[in-house]
């Protein structure tokens, strides 16, 4: 039997809306620049201080931007298109490229990841872009906790490692943790601690989904203290275990 992605047209846009936050981000600096570039140029011009190499590198500086844009829109989009086909994948090159996504957000409000690799060779059968939204779903939980939180030092890990003929991918945060009582239900569809942030509940319902039925694997939440560059720190670790292609 054939199994087609798990993505529905809802969960797209659930998707889509996950990343809004990045995607403004990644867009707002390089407007900005270029508003005061053509503003500058307009100005200059106007009064008559117009020189040819001013021109010239104000220009560059615009059609350099432009460039940048549009790349990283073609980056999202990447990440929204639908697989078609199951595909061997590295597990290490897959999660780095979901940073060029979501890294440029988390440092922007000081949060650092940190990646401990065993193996960038190691590999996985799957759809590929269902296995990054299930990453990115755990890191936006994990920036939206740190940043609840108000911890100072803002540090997430990711552990990637191999174990018998699995693949374990453990994602740590200093968050303070999830409460004992709500961890039941974190899973459930629909339940979610952020109703007044537009959170939607869910995030881990489609991850753990994915996890399960695409990739005969399963993902786990608990509350941990783990080590980091010498440092103590206590969170959530969500630690998701998968066949290894073999
Ligand atoms: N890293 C984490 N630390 C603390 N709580 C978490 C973490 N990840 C998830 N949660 C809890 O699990 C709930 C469900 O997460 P999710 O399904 O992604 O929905 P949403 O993010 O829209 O609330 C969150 O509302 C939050 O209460
Ligand atoms: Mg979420």
């Amino acid at each position: 039997m054939e199994i087609t992605p798990h993505n529905t047209q809802e969960e797209k846009l659930l998707m889509l809306g996950g990343m809004f936050e990045n995607i403004i981000h990644q867009f707002k600096q390089p407007l900005n620049a270029i508003n005061a570039e053509a503003t500058g140029l307009k100005f200059q011009k106007e009064v008559g201080m117009m020189d040819d190499e001013t021109f010239i590198t104000s220009l560059d500086n615009i059609i350099n931007r432009t460039i940048y844009l549009s790349d990283t829109i073609d980056d999202f989009r990447d990440f929204l298109k639908e697989d078609k086909i199951k595909v061997i994948f590295k597990i290490a090159q897959n999660i780095r490229q979901i940073e060029s996504i979501i890294e440029p957000l988390l440092k922007a409000k000081g949060i650092i990841i940190y990646k401990n690799f065993s193996n960038n060779d190691l590999e996985c059968y799957g759809f590929g872009r269902e296995f990054s939204q299930v990453i990115i779903n755990i890191l936006n939980n994990a920036k939206d906790a740190i940043l609840t939180s108000g911890v100072d030092e803002k540090v997430i890990k990711i552990d990637v490692s191999e174990e018998n003929n699995n693949i374990k991918i453990e994602i740590y945060d200093n968050a303070g943790g999830i409460p004992e009582d709500i961890m039941p239900r974190i899973f459930n569809p629909h339940f979610t601690t952020k109703e007044e942030t537009g959170g939607t509940g869910i995030g881990l319902t489609m991850s753990k989904n994915i996890i399960e039925e695409h990739f005969k694997g399963s993902l786990l939440a608990k509350n941990t203290q783990f080590e980091l560059n010498q440092n103590s720190y206590y969170g959530a670790c969500f630690t998701i275990i998968i066949p290894k292609n073999i």
